[in-house]
């Protein structure tokens, strides 16, 4: 469905004071996405004629996000500073294209409005004017929609402005309005200033319209939930653990299984393939892939990583940045950091290290191991204790571990080194040359065998 006579604005000027924070309150992520993206994101649905971001505080900052994410042309509008939501729109209205007819409001920080909702809003909006409402039990903080006997709306007032009746009042303004074009044009210019706060609130359109004998439409959302503001840190939280359950309630519908789905972090941009199952306070994040037929036990950490099919990856382990493939077995406590590709059936355990490596099909370092910047090929074993040292204090270096060769226990492989095909290393060597195919490294000092050592060693007290 087009929708090319419609603007959308979306306001994301405010500091967002109530965040106590640096980063402007849209750049605030929502599991793992800045929340204006998830409003960007439905405002793309409707396909309109124009989007109209509206910034100040950090503008370059929140102009550049939006941006190099969504490779879209965006109107942006310019408050000098955010003098209330009016204004903004105010602001906006310049940009606002010729063909444009209807103007939808969108907030940056009520950011799980869905585009099911707004294609019911546009469908009833009939009048000159519809605003969007919702019942919530606890409304602090909100605008309060004030009707009169009839059930006519006659105002919207603000938390700071409401008297005793008017805050026990639990029909919001949700922030979303759908206005004709003209209307908006001849009404923003006649709000004035809020005495108390000195901003111009955009809520001041209704009264006005009333007073001119305007109807006003107004769309009651039953399942207030998805239209939760978030002006602090307790909102931004509440509004992910809903997101959060929506996520993998979707997810299990798809066939995926969550042993336990309230303690699990799981990220919007997560993908997971059907019959994977999730235990308890896994942590997947980033653009992560997980394929199907894979477990994700206790306390895996995964950002950033593709994960194959039939994959287990034991408790406590954490994946940045890397690459698993079908059917490897990784952890308990494994770290794998960036750039990690572990192939087919390799096996990564207990207290192994990789960084900037590939494992091919079939190898393993079972435990306590460093694997940094190398090619381990197919078949390898890498015994306990064994590391790659792959840094002289100024430059990193390349090891290359060759098929079927076998690492032994607390082998040190200085590098750049060459391990060749099915050879071996003695436990506890340091290895400086490189080992020919099929051929035996050691380098150990003579072991001595001391006879009565506990005699002697009496006998030396004295
Ligand atoms: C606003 C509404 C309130 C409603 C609530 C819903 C007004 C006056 N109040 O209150 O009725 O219940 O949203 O969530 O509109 N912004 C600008 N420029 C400005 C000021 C704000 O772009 O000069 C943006 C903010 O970045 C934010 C949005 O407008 O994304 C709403 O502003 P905010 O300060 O959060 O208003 P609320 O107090 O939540
Ligand atoms: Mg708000």
């Amino acid at each position: 469905m087009e929708n090319n006579n419609i603007s959308i604005i979306i306001l994301a000027a405010g500091k967002g004071k109530r965040m106590a924070s640096d980063l402007p309150k849209v750049l605030h992520p929502l599991l793992g996405k800045p929340m204006i993206y998830y409003v960007v994101e439905t405002a793309l649905h409707l396909k309109p004629l124009q989007i109209i971001p509206v910034l100040s505080y950090k503008k370059e900052e929140v102009e550049k996000a939006l941006t190099e994410n969504f490779g879209y042309i965006f109107d942006f509008a310019y408050q000098k500073e955010p003098e209330g939501t009016a204004d903004a729109v105010k602001t906006a209205l310049k940009h606002i294209n010729d063909r444009s007819e209807k103007v939808l409001i969108l907030s940056g920080d009520v950011p799980l409005i869905k585009a099911d909702l707004l294609y019911k809003i546009l469908q009833n909006h009939i009048a000159e004017l519809t605003i969007v409402t919702t019942h919530i039990e606890n409304p602090s903080g909100y605008g309060r929609v004030v009707r009169d006997t009839e059930g006519r709306v006659i105002k919207i007032v603000e938390e700071k402005d409401a008297d005793n009746n008017e805050k026990l009042i639990k029909e919001i303004n949700t922030g979303i309005y759908c206005f004709s074009r003209q209307f908006l044009e001849k009404y923003i210019p006649k709000i004035t200033k809020n005495k108390i706060t000195g901003e111009y609130y955009l809520t001041d359109i209704i009264s006005l319209a009333v007073r001119d004998n305007i109807k006003i439409n107004s769309f009651l959302v039953e399942e207030g939930e998805s239209l939760i503001g978030i002006n602090n840190r307790i909102e931004l939280y509440k509004a992910s653990l809903k997101l959060k359950k929506e996520l993998i309630e979707k997810l299990m519908i798809e066939g995926v299984t969550f042993i336990d789905p309230t303690n699990v972090y799981i990220e919007s941009t997560v993908i997971i393939e059907r019959d994977s199952v999730i235990h308890p306070n896994a942590f997947l994040a980033g653009n992560t892939h997980i394929g199907a037929n894979t477990v994700i036990e206790q306390g895996a950490v995964i950002i950033d990583s593709k994960i194959g099919s039939k994959v287990k990856i034991k408790p406590y382990t954490v994946i940045e940045q890397s690459e698993i493939h079908d059917e490897a077995v990784i952890g308990p406590f494994a770290h794998l950091r960036p750039e990690s590709v572990i192939h087919s059936k390799a096996k990564i355990g207990n207290f192994v290290e990789t960084k900037k490596s590939t494992i091919k099909s079939g190898a393993k370092a079972n435990h306590l191991a460093y694997i940094g910047d190398a090619l381990v090929e197919e078949n390898v074993n890498i015994g306990a204790g064994a590391i790659t040292c792959n840094y002289d204090g100024e430059k990193k270096h390349f090891t290359h571990i060759k098929k079927g060769a076998f690492i032994g226990t607390n082998t040190s492989l200085v590098a750049p080194i060459v391990i060749g095909e099915n050879a071996v290393t003695g436990a506890g060597s340091v290895i400086t040359k490189d080992i020919p195919d099929g051929a035996l490294g050691v380098e150990r000092a003579e072991m001595k065998i001391i006879l009565n050592w506990h005699k002697i060693k009496k006998r030396l007290k004295k």
